[in-house]
């Protein structure tokens, strides 16, 4: 399939990317059977996606959790249109994005989805103001347009007063927030982010993860997020947790704590009671099996799940004790 059905069309017109604001909403997001091997030469082969599959609705923001080298980026990748599977499928809305041309995967990258990189990209010879207002060249979004817009932009992110500062010339959490704002230049339905906290201190990465909920709370986006940090896992509607280039959970972030506080202290200790009472759930899953009120396979399901949970939360806590 070469041509786009209708669905996506309205995203490739420049006019609809407005001098102020956010107009254009989250779509949903399926992912099927998603396979992904790297092969390197014939005899050395990476698996790193190996059957994934969960959906992203609308408006929502999701985050996918797991170890270094556990898939995080190849998935995203994927989904971002930047990289193909091996197999499996990538829906966006309605549209097989794994089977179009790579015409159309340029547009799709330009209009549809904004990415946050791991290594950020910035461009360094380009203002901050200049690498926010790029993207809406390529789209052929009208001059004038493009300047207010990349002004406003700058201004969300809490950095109108750095617009002419090169990307050396601003910190990593200001760096940070304006490839965000590369991200949003022409009102995508749908943002990308792979560890966009990883190299903050607490303070940016909660800046940061604020406005990325926002974009899907107070403007209907739909955000995908990677990350090993615990504070995005609690501002979110689902985690999916990758493991070896499987999924092996997915939670609400609620099922990892609850954090009112921004103290890590206090967060530590949240995380300690949350993790004793999995502990006091397992023995109690174990004595109901004993006494032959479950099935071996009601057991095993639910005796996976929370070992999963188990780890992550251990993970989580080890993450903020460092
Ligand atoms: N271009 C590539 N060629 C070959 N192998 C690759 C390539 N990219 C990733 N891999 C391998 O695929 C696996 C998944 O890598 P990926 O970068 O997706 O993990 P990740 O979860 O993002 O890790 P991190 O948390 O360190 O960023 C790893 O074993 C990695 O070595
Ligand atoms: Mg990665």
């Amino acid at each position: 399939m070469n041509k786009i059905s209708g669905s996506l069309d309205y995203l490739f017109d420049p006019r609809r990317v407005p001098p102020k604001g956010f107009f254009t909403k989250g779509l949903d997001i399926e992912v099927k059977d998603l396979f992904k091997t790297y092969i390197i030469t014939p005899e050395i082969q990476v698996k790193a996606l190996r059957g994934v599959s969960f959906k992203v609705v609308k408006g929502s923001l999701s985050v996918v959790i797991g170890p270094s080298g556990s898939g995080k980026t190849t998935l995203l990748n994927i989904i971002g249109c930047l990289d193909k599977p091996t197999s499996g499928s990538v829906l966006i809305d309605t549209i097989d994005v794994t089977s179009l041309n790579e015409k159309i995967l340029e547009k799709i990258r330009l209009s549809v989805i904004g990415f946050v990189f791991q290594s950020l990209n910035l461009i360094p010879i380009l203002s901050a103001l200049e690498n926010v207002a790029l993207p809406m060249i390529a789209f052929n979004v009208p001059r004038e347009v493009r300047i207010r817009r990349a002004k406003w932009l700058l201004n969300e992110v809490g950095l109108s007063d750095r617009a002419l500062h090169k990307p050396f010339e601003l910190s990593g959490g200001q760096q940070q927030r304006v490839a965000i704002a590369v991200s949003l230049a022409n009102d995508p339905p749908i943002v990308i982010a792979d560890e966009p906290t990883a190299e903050l201190d607490y303070e940016n990465a909660v800046r940061v993860m604020e406005l990325l909920w926002k974009l899907s709370v107070e403007y209907g986006k739909t955000i995908l997020v990677s990350t090993h940090d615990y504070r995005i896992v609690t501002k979110s509607n689902t985690v999916f947790r990758l493991e070896d280039g499987k999924l092996i959970d997915i939670y609400k972030p609620t099922e990892f704590v609850e954090v009112k506080s921004s103290k890590t202290s206090e967060i530590t200790d949240i995380l300690r009671k949350r993790l004793s009472r999995v502990e006091e759930d397992i023995k109690e899953l174990v004595s109901r099996y004993s006494r032959g009120e479950l099935s071996l396979e009601d057991f095993n399901r639910e005796y996976s799940r929370l070992r999963n949970l188990y780890d992550a939360l251990r993970e989580l806590l080890i993450t903020i004790s460092k």
